[in-house]
Order: C-alpha cells, then sequence, then structure tokens
C-alpha cells in the first residue's frame, strides 16, 4: 500500500521542483559550497529509537522530547527534511476504559492529551516549505476520534527487529509505507522461543501471538515506558522507504 505518491513521483517532484505546498521541492541547505545534513525532528522522541537509524547514518537529527525539550513551545528551525511524532498516548488509550471508575487513575482528559499532538501539527505546519515526509504515530485508540483514519496500521512483529510481539500501531501522515519483511508470525526466526516463553508466563490470545503485555514485564511504569518505546524494526523500514 502506497500512502504519499511513490517515491519515484517524490524524486520527480524533486527534482523538477513542482511542491505541493508539503515539501517536495525539497533543496539542501548550503553554506557555500557545503551541503547541510538533512535535519530530522524527532518530536516527543523520548528514547530516539525512531530517529536512530536517521542519526547513524548522518542526518542532522534532533530529539525534541522532555526534560530538555517540550514541543508546545518549540520553534523549528528553517529548513526541516523530515519529522517523526510520537506523542503519549495515554489519554487516547483504549485500555484506559477499564479504569474509569479506579479512583486512583486520572480520568481521561482529551484536552490535555491533544496537547502535545497539536503543537507537533503546528511544528509540522510550520516547517512544510521544505518538509519531504512527516508521520504522527499512537497506538490505535481514540486519536483518531480528532485526527481521522490513520493512513498506515503495523504490528511490530512484521520487521526485522527485537520485536516479536503484537502491538497494533497507527499512523498519520506522509511518507512512504514502510517495507513489511514477514507476512506470517512463524516466519521469524524468534517465533517459537516467544511461544513458549509467553506460555509459560501468560496465556497466549487468541490470535497465538503474543501481545506486548505478554512479552514486557516490570513495575507498571517501566512496562509502559518499554512499551512507549518505538519497534526498532520498524524504524529501520521506516528509515529505509523515507530517505
Ligand atoms: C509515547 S512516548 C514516545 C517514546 C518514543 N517512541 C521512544 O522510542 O522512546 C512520548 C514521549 O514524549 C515525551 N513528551 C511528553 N510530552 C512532551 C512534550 N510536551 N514535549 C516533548 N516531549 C514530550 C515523553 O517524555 C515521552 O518520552
Amino acid at each position: 500500500m502506497q500512502v504519499s505518491p511513490c517515491r519515484k513521483i517524490m524524486e520527480n517532484r524533486k527534482v523538477n521542483g513542482d511542491g505541493d505546498g508539503y515539501g517536495y521541492g525539497y533543496k539542501p541547505l548550503l553554506i557555500g559550497d557545503i551541503v547541510i545534513s538533512k535535519i530530522i525532528l524527532d518530536l516527543c522522541g523520548g528514547t530516539g529509537t525512531w530517529s536512530k537509524p536517521y542519526l547513524e547514518a548522518g542526518y542532522d537529527v534532533r530529539n525534541i522530547t522532555l526534560p530538555m525539550y517540550d514541543v508546545t513551545t518549540y520553534i523549528p528551525p528553517k529548513g526541516v527534511y523530515g519529522i517523526l511524532s510520537a506523542p503519549p498516548c495515554q489519554m487516547f488509550s483504549q485500555a484506559r476504559n477499564a479504569h474509569n471508575n479506579n479512583p486512583k487513575v486520572k480520568p481521561r482528559n482529551f484536552i490535555e492529551g491533544m496537547n502535545p499532538v497539536n503543537a507537533c501539527i503546528r511544528i509540522i505546519f510550520q516547517c512544510q516549505e521544505t518538509l519531504v515526509f512527516w508521520a504522527l504515530e499512537n497506538p490505535v485508540g481514540l486519536l483518531s476520534k480528532f485526527l481521522g483514519k490513520p493512513v498506515y496500521t503495523f504490528e511490530p512483529w512484521w520487521f526485522d527487529g527485537d520485536e516479536n510481539w503484537s502491538k497494533r500501531t497507527a499512523l498519520w501522515g506522509k511518507f512512504n509505507v514502510p517495507q513489511r519483511v514477514y507476512l506470517n508470525y512463524e516466519d521469524r526466526p524468534d517465533a517459537y522461543n516467544v511461544y513458549i516463553r509467553a506460555k509459560k508466563r501468560y496465556s497466549l490470545r487468541k490470535s497465538k501471538i503474543p501481545s506486548i503485555q505478554d512479552i514486557t514485564c516490570g513495575g507498571h511504569k517501566v512496562q509502559n515506558e518499554i512499551r512507549s518505546i518505538t519497534p526498532s524494526g520498524f524504524a529501520r523500514a521506516f528509515y529505509e522507504s523515507n530517505r
């Protein structure tokens, strides 16, 4: 499935410069004859796992994440090439429904949840002149109420990373779809080990694919942090399709 115009069209547009306002007319920043690295903003980037492949490839990656940087007050630089954004999902999570009557759990608050989301969208808008791709990620949940149907959803186990679990994740934006590596869970070389491990500790779901809850352990806070890390396999595949 192709979300944004295919790479070939993007390349042609870049060459021809017939941009549509979203940066297809990207021109690299120059100081004299020196090409400045393409700037990637990793908004609410946390550990920076999503942007790591860009960093390793020499892009100028800026991880705009708390506590150092706050997206709600961040002003982007000129010449941004790509934006990855992963605003907090807690207020949009379906799982929160289970805690509706639990006084220990903060009630769902869409206004609070939309603060960083709105900030990411504002930053994306401010960068549109040079932007070639952007993506905003959240687990499949109630953010669709505000952003509409996502243009792409994926499971972490589809890619060639360490993440052999399911966690349906949604992406909105303009980007080339990452290439899926595994069509069937059983194709993963580590599938059997995971079945055994997950079966011993928890029950497998109907799908026979362990969910991220079946795999992660530790306290609630630790688990939440681990679960919010972008899958490394997906990050690499996304980079390969959006360079
Ligand atoms: C859903 S997590 C994303 C984690 C990321 N995918 C990773 O691989 O580590 C959201 C991150 O955004 C950060 N964050 C929350 N509010 C923010 C804000 N206003 N400005 C910048 N970062 C924020 C949180 O600290 C957290 O690290």
